[in-house]
């Protein structure tokens, strides 16, 4: 995965690198605790995979990316790394290592970590509605929408929060007063396959159709590619945390640059603590073939989709 180079996208990746630090380093008060560790957690060597896909999303239709494009590759970035500061919080996962160094909270204090996340997640939407602004294109505010959709409380937080609630650790405690039964149990502790599947489609799932559904919006994408290409980014989405739980139980800390075994030890529901890892595979299999095939599509229409196949397999594959 880090020998990516032969992805077209690695030289505007330099370019993505940059306008994502400018984008955090406001003139003023740029040192204020808050934005050091703001900055911390995103320019740490996070894969980008959601930018890359945004990129790639882009280039099936030109070559000539939109003008928003990098604006909104960083605003993705910038929710995506949000979400895993305060998914390591004590008050959700309690992850003390992220992205191969200490969690936002560990380094900076809860109260920051937190204010660091909102932070985040409000200088997303500064930075892609300034480029909506600036471009005029109904196109790109369209693009914003879909966003802020699948990053929101029907989207990545809905998701955020079914995974508490069928975590066996906030089952226990006070997560249980909260949570409604009729979407999860709280008596039985058998969880079905099904709801871990629409769980994960929305925590993972939504930011990567997020970041798929904003470059074919910003492309300007008919609708039908709208909808092929909205099919493949669920399926990458599933295919994306199936494989992550198969790597909290097959990777190490170090590779990983996060702590591994936590999914068995706190009670999480994953691919793999309700499968086993390898039906979790097969999962992985299918829903890699279930990809595929809109990509099938999608070249039978005209696209070229070959870098956006090389990832698929890659992220399948992924070590790290
Ligand atoms: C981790 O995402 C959280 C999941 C959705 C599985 P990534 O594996 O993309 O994390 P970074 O950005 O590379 O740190
Ligand atoms: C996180 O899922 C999904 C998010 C939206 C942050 P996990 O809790 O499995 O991610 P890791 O393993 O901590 O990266
Ligand atoms: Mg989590
Ligand atoms: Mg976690
Ligand atoms: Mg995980």
């Amino acid at each position: 995965m880090r020998s990516d180079m032969k992805y077209k996208i690695e030289d505007e990746f330099v370019e993505f690198e940059r306008a994502l630090t400018r984008f955090l380093t406001p003139e003023h008060r740029k040192d204020d605790p808050v934005w050091l560790a703001a900055r911390y957690s995103t320019l740490s060597g996070g894969k980008r995979v959601r930018p890359r896909l945004l990129f790639m999303t882009c280039r099936l239709f030109s070559d000539n990316l939109p003008p928003e494009t990098m604006a909104f590759a960083a605003a993705i970035e910038m929710i995506h790394t949000y979400s895993l500061i305060h998914d390591d919080l004590p008050a959700m996962d309690d992850d003390d290592f992220r992205r191969g160094q200490p969690a936002c909270h560990r380094q900076f204090g809860e109260a920051t970590a937190i204010l660091a996340g909102d932070l985040l997640l409000n200088r997303a939407f500064e930075t892609a509605s300034a480029s909506c602004i600036e471009s005029g294109r109904p196109e790109a505010i369209s693009a914003f929408w879909w966003m802020a959709t699948m990053a929101g409380g029907e989207g990545m937080i809905l998701g955020q929060s079914l995974d508490l609630a069928m975590d066996g650790r906030h089952r226990e405690g006070e997560m249980r007063r909260y949570t409604s039964s009729a979407t999860v149990s709280e008596k039985d502790d058998i969880t079905s396959i099904e709801l871990v599947r629409e769980m994960v489609a929305l925590k993972t799932g939504c930011l990567i159709r997020a970041a798929v559904g904003a470059g074919a919006r910003l492309s300007g994408a008919s609708s039908d590619d709208m909808t092929r290409l909205d099919q493949f980014a669920s399926s990458l989405g599933l295919l994306f945390q199936i494989r992550d739980d198969i790597l909290d139980v097959i990777s190490d800390r170090e590779m990983l640059g996060k702590t591994i075994g936590k999914d068995a030890r706190d009670q999480k529901k994953t691919y793999v603590t309700v499968l086993g890892e390898e039906q979790a595979r097969q999962a992985l299999d299918e829903v890699t073939r279930d990809a595929e095939e809109v990509l099938d599509a999608l070249e039978a229409e005209g696209h070229k989709t070959d870098e956006l196949r090389d990832y698929t397999r890659d992220l399948t594959n992924r070590i790290t």
